[in-house]
């Protein structure tokens, strides 16, 4: 007998970090996969934890037939900024790994009668606005809006967000078996830049948010390196675990499509300094614009629309921009670093 449990690959990510403190209190069976061993605060609160790599595919395999996955939040991927030094790498890793895990959570589906949820979280780095006078005239983009992105990150979300649609809606469609819950359940969220207060992110374009934050409360002088206008959106990390859990939990005939934006506030990043200064009066933060990664950041969006989140699962961030600070991220991380 099978038993029952929840997988994350990527667990040791900052998303990871998070959503397993979360399930953890909610006493749930966690197995959590990543290319490093669990970081040592993690380990006590899952069933299991392994070190592999998610395109090492007898080890996935031996995973699925062990236990018996409700849900798998695939956190596992390159992020867009290192994606670019080896693209190729990260085709492999954010397209095969996905690949490998959609195959064996289908099969289970198809095994047990039973759907795996896949909730698999994508990004405004699938969009791809031409110039920054369209970036500035789009204001909040729609999902169907704008999908031309420019890198190998955003290409490879994009197509997984349509492999998680064929695997979940059309998976060997001239086949005969047409029960819906052989097939596997895929959810996606595309998410903005993310900020948390226990982790800094590795190899992303948004990072200059969170790295900035981090720098002040270590008294470490930071350059930024997009320009003061450069706006994109982002959200703490307690709401994007919330939108992970949420869109697991929605009951299925409530989703009107496989793939929602979740937004909270979309700062520029001057913005971001003026409030950084406001709880580290000392900081130094300089902005050194890198041009290339600037580029990156003109093509992500000012600000996404959020409704069909809103509508169909009741999608609400808890912290707006000023919330977002003065409730969880300031005090939070001067009890880290001070
Ligand atoms: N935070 C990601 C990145 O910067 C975007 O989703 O790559």
């Amino acid at each position: 007998m099978q038993e029952e449990a929840i997988l994350i690959t990527g667990a040791n990510g900052e998303i990871g970090h998070g959503l397993i403190h979360h399930l953890a209190k909610q006493n749930q069976a966690v197995i959590a996969l990543d290319l490093q061993p669990l970081d040592e605060v993690l380990q006590p609160l899952v069933l299991h934890w392994q070190t592999g790599d998610i395109l090492d595919f007898p080890l996935l395999e031996k995973l699925f037939e062990k236990y018996r996955f409700s849900v798998v939040f695939h956190l596992a991927s390159i992020l867009s900024t290192k994606a670019e030094h080896n693209p190729e790498l990260a085709h492999r890793v954010n397209v095969e790994g996905t690949l490998n895990l959609l195959r064996l959570s289908s099969a289970q589906s198809s095994r047990n009668h039973h759907s795996v949820r896949f909730i698999y979280p994508s990004s405004i780095a699938v969009y791809g606005l031409p110039t920054l006078a369209v970036k500035q005239a789009a204001g909040k983009v729609r999902e169907d809006q704008f999908t031309q992105p420019t890198t190998m990150y955003g290409i490879n979300k994009l197509y997984c967000e349509h492999l998680g649609r064929y695997y979940s809606k059309h998976y060997k469609q001239l086949a005969d078996s047409a029960n819906p819950d052989d097939l596997l359940d895929f959810r996606s969220l595309r998410f903005p830049g993310l900020i948390s207060s226990d982790t800094v992110p590795t190899g992303g374009t948004s990072d200059y948010g969170p790295e900035m934050l981090h720098a002040a409360a270590k008294g470490a002088p930071y350059n930024c390196f997009v320009r003061p206008d450069a706006r994109l959106p982002f959200m703490v990390m307690p709401d994007a675990v919330k939108s992970l859990v949420m869109l697991a939990a929605a009951p299925r005939e409530n989703l009107s499509q496989t793939v929602y934006n979740v937004t909270s506030f979309s700062p520029n990043a001057q913005e971001l300094k003026d409030i950084t200064l406001q709880t580290f009066p000392e900081a130094e933060i300089h902005f050194v614009p890198d041009h290339d990664r600037q580029g990156i950041v003109d093509s992500w969006p000012a600000d996404i629309d959020d409704t069909a989140a809103r509508q169909d699962w009741y999608w609400q961030p808890d912290y707006d921009f000023e919330r977002a600070f003065k409730d969880y991220l300031s005090p939070a991380i001067r009890r880290r670093y001070c």
